[in-house]
């Protein structure tokens, strides 16, 4: 069995953030069983379970899959290569649209670039699969409760491998048109829930997210009771 941190609970929360920058060494698979056993704790409504995690280890699989997302995500939010040598500092940018407006956050796009070019060197990347999901009548399963019933464990997976130093990114498969249901054999009426990239952490550390202030967001008993956060909380 690897090693992990023994980190507490908010630890993991407060180290996890996106890593897009992953080395391709491979994971053990001891250590993928113990992340996708910390996975399914996650709530299902009912309890109903109906997912399926695809981990996605085979070279050419995630070339095929690295390709699809790669063009799609560059032409979804108009990024641009600019050049190996100015990568770090270059603009990102679409033609005749302004920074900040993109949709990503503009310090994150020089990794989700990377990210979009790398991807296929990647050594694990999990897919969560919700099963039924086109045609289910049962709202836990279809509309809303889809992604409420999968969204909880995938944070568990994300947590997990923090706590085996395994970076991890949340990313969209972009749209149902992808072709990844065939490309994976999936049942036709699976449905990919998103695309969880995992590798150890070539560039980067593990540290707290950047969020809105508390105080901002948070709302006491009615909306627009707000109270100055406490500053330990910042
Ligand atoms: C619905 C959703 C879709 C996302 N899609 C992508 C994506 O396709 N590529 C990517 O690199 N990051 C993607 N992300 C990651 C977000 O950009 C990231 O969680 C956000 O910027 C916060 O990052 P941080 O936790 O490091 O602050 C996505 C996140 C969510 C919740």
């Amino acid at each position: 069995m690897s090693e992990r941190e023994p980190l507490d609970v908010l630890d993991a929360i407060h180290s996890t953030r996106a890593q897009r920058f992953l080395k391709p060494d491979p994971i053990p698979e001891d250590v993928l069983w113990e992340i996708l056993d910390a996975t399914v704790r996650g709530p299902t409504g009912g309890n109903n379970q109906g997912w399926a995690w695809v981990v996605v280890q085979d070279t050419e699989t995630k070339q095929a899959i690295a390709k699809v997302y790669e063009k799609r995500l560059k032409s979804h939010y108009g990024y641009e290569r600019v050049s190996d040598k100015d990568l770090g500092t270059a603009r990102i940018t679409r033609g005749g649209i302004s920074e900040g407006q993109i949709g990503i956050d503009i310090r994150n796009r020089r990794g989700v670039v990377h990210l979009a070019e790398h991807l296929a060197e990647v050594p694990a990347i999990v897919i969560p699969v919700m099963m039924g999901a086109g045609t289910a009548e049962d709202t836990r399963r279809g509309g809303a409760g889809l992604g409420a019933s999968i969204y909880g464990a995938v944070q568990n997976l994300m947590l997990a491998a923090r706590a085996f130093n395994i970076g991890s990114v949340f990313t969209w498969s972009l749209d149902d048109f992808s072709g990844f249901n065939k490309l994976l054999g999936l049942p036709d009426d699976a449905y990919i829930m998103c695309m969880i990239p995992l590798g150890y952490l070539e560039q980067g550390r593990f540290s707290q997210a950047r969020r809105r202030p508390l105080g901002d967001v948070v709302h006491w008993d009615r909306w627009g009771d707000q109270r100055q956060a406490p500053p330990s909380s910042s």
